[in-house]
């Protein structure tokens, strides 16, 4: 390590303190690997700011220097996109610290929430208040504000609220050259041009890093109805969303796709669990229906609209939970499924979009040539259907080598994204590039998205500090295709 560089470690350890500071691998080791464990980074120190106005000061001293800044949050990345490359020459910037919910008002249904807040620990806020913010996902428990914001989340209630894009109403961020962006007002209406704001959400910390947002938040629900039906093609779940919105409207805030076979991972692999019908389906539905405080419940309306549907043949057998125990009880099936298949084996995983209406037949068809193609893989194509986004997951054959996440898994996603590209959908629907699909979108980026990608990286980030070899595929050849390259013997 060069002595300037010695330097200015020993200045950022004296500004920041033995809590805002450390070099020590056991506590570093955690946060070097990303969740799913395929990607392990190094790093030169972990630096755990407190306030604003030390991440201004870490990344004026980093532009100077010219040292990359990992930005950080609950490393729940999905895609690598918070783990830093091997070289060990960036600094890891953990939010974690910064955790104050700065003030929450029910008057003006907002929060102002420093980045490391956790997203479960928002919701209890906004529920001491009567409100609620209308976003949630699997790691709930440990996914911060600020990563939300990076990767635009989105979850299971997209359907009714949108991804984070909707739910952010003003941004504090601190630019790649430590400029403090003040943007927290939550304005309904301001049209200065360019949106700062919706450049930063999505950005995944290439374009400097989130300290603070403003988000939006809905009045309480008074009740809620969650149900768990079986049925036959996902062509039916459509049907089914489309008549349910017909008659209930907007109560309907989550509806999610879920195959037999990936009900029965959960079931092998989550204790605890048990079959929420008696029977065995192909597919499966898990909803959701609020109603405000002052209504009546929604379970009324959603039980004539099942019978309603069961009577068109859509639906094979349905429960509506009883209590709330219930009902978190079926969510937890439809939340454990990444786990339980992580639990039991490889799988090449694909996070892809096409317009809702397609989705039914995309899958259908796109699982029957993967699975003609790759003899032995089986497709499990779960998750958001109403937002036209599953999780397309491909599972390695019965007794596959250790080679196969290595060799076979990158020929199946090359294929897989060949087939989403021709159909007009994206390769990242909710989990963002990262590291994982940066080729990917080089490959398959369409040349003006690529084009403006990079020139607004280059004009915010010219020194390339913020998060390198992220989201922005860099210029010059792309590989081709591999779908049809020979698998191992
Ligand atoms: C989910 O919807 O459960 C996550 O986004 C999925 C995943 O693990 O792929
Ligand atoms: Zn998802």
């Amino acid at each position: 390590m060069t002595s300037s560089r010695l330097q200015m470690l020993e200045r950022l350890a004296s500004g920041l303190g033995p809590k805002g500071f450390t070099r020590d691998p056991a506590t570093m080791a955690p946060w070097l690997e990303d969740w799913r464990k395929r990607y392990r980074g190094s790093a030169a120190a972990l630096l755990s700011p407190a306030t604003t106005e030390e991440v201004v000061q870490i990344v004026r001293l980093c532009a100077a220097e010219r040292v990359a800044l990992v930005p950080q949050g609950g490393n729940t990345s999905m895609v690598a996109g918070a783990t830093p490359s091997r070289d060990g020459d960036a600094l890891l910037l953990s939010l974690r610290r910064m955790n104050q919910v700065r003030s929450i008002s029910a008057a003006s249904n907002s929060a102002v929430c420093e980045a490391g807040v956790i997203l479960s620990a928002l919701h209890e806020a906004a529920g001491a208040v009567g409100r609620r913010f209308p976003l949630s996902l699997g790691a709930k428990g440990s996914a911060t504000i600020g990563g939300l914001i990076s990767t635009n989340a989105g979850g299971t209630q997209v359907l009714r609220f949108g991804t984070m894009r909707g739910l952010v109403q003003g941004i504090e961020a601190v630019l790649p050259d430590g400029t403090l962006y003040s943007g927290l007002s939550a304005l309904k209406k301001d049209n200065r041009g360019y949106d700062l704001k919706q450049l930063l959400i999505g950005a995944e910390g290439t374009l400097g890093v989130v300290t603070a947002a403003s988000l939006r938040l809905v009045p309480a629900i008074g009740s809620r109805s969650v149900a768990w039906i079986g049925l036959d093609t996902p062509g039916q779940a459509l049907e089914l969303l489309l008549m349910l919105e017909a008659s209930m409207g907007e109560a309907v805030e989550s509806f999610e796709l879920v195959p037999g076979a990936a009900l029965d991972l959960v079931l092998a692999h989550v204790p605890n669990t048990r079959a929420p019908l008696a029977g065995a389906h192909p597919w499966h539905v898990l909803l959701e229906a609020t109603a405000p405080m002052v209504a009546p419940s929604p379970e009324k309306a959603l039980t004539a609209a099942l019978h309603a549907a069961s009577q068109a043949g859509l639906v094979r057998d349905a429960v509506i939970a009883s209590s709330e125990g219930q009902a978190d009880a079926l969510w937890r099936l439809r939340d454990s499924i990444s786990e339980a298949e992580q639990k039991d084996g490889p799988a090449a995983k694909h996070d892809v979009s096409v317009e809702v209406g397609g989705m039914p037949g995309f899958m259908v068809e796109a699982a029957a040539a993967v699975e003609a193609r790759f003899t032995g893989t089986r497709v499990i194509a779960f998750g958001h259907l109403g937002d036209g986004n599953v999780h397309f997951n491909v599972r390695a054959p019965e007794g596959a080598g250790p080679d196969w996440m290595k060799h076979d898994a990158p020929i199946i996603t090359s294929f897989v994204h060949d087939l989403v590209v021709a159909a007009g959908g994206s390769i990242s629907a909710e989990h963002g590039i990262g590291q994982m699909r940066l080729a990917e979108l080089g490959r398959l980026g369409e040349p003006a998205r690529l084009k403006v990608l990079r020139a607004i990286k280059d004009a915010l980030d010219p020194n390339g500090i913020m998060n390198p070899g992220k989201l922005v595929p860099p210029p010059g050849p792309t590989q081709r295709s591999l779908a049809s390259a020979p698998l191992r013997p």
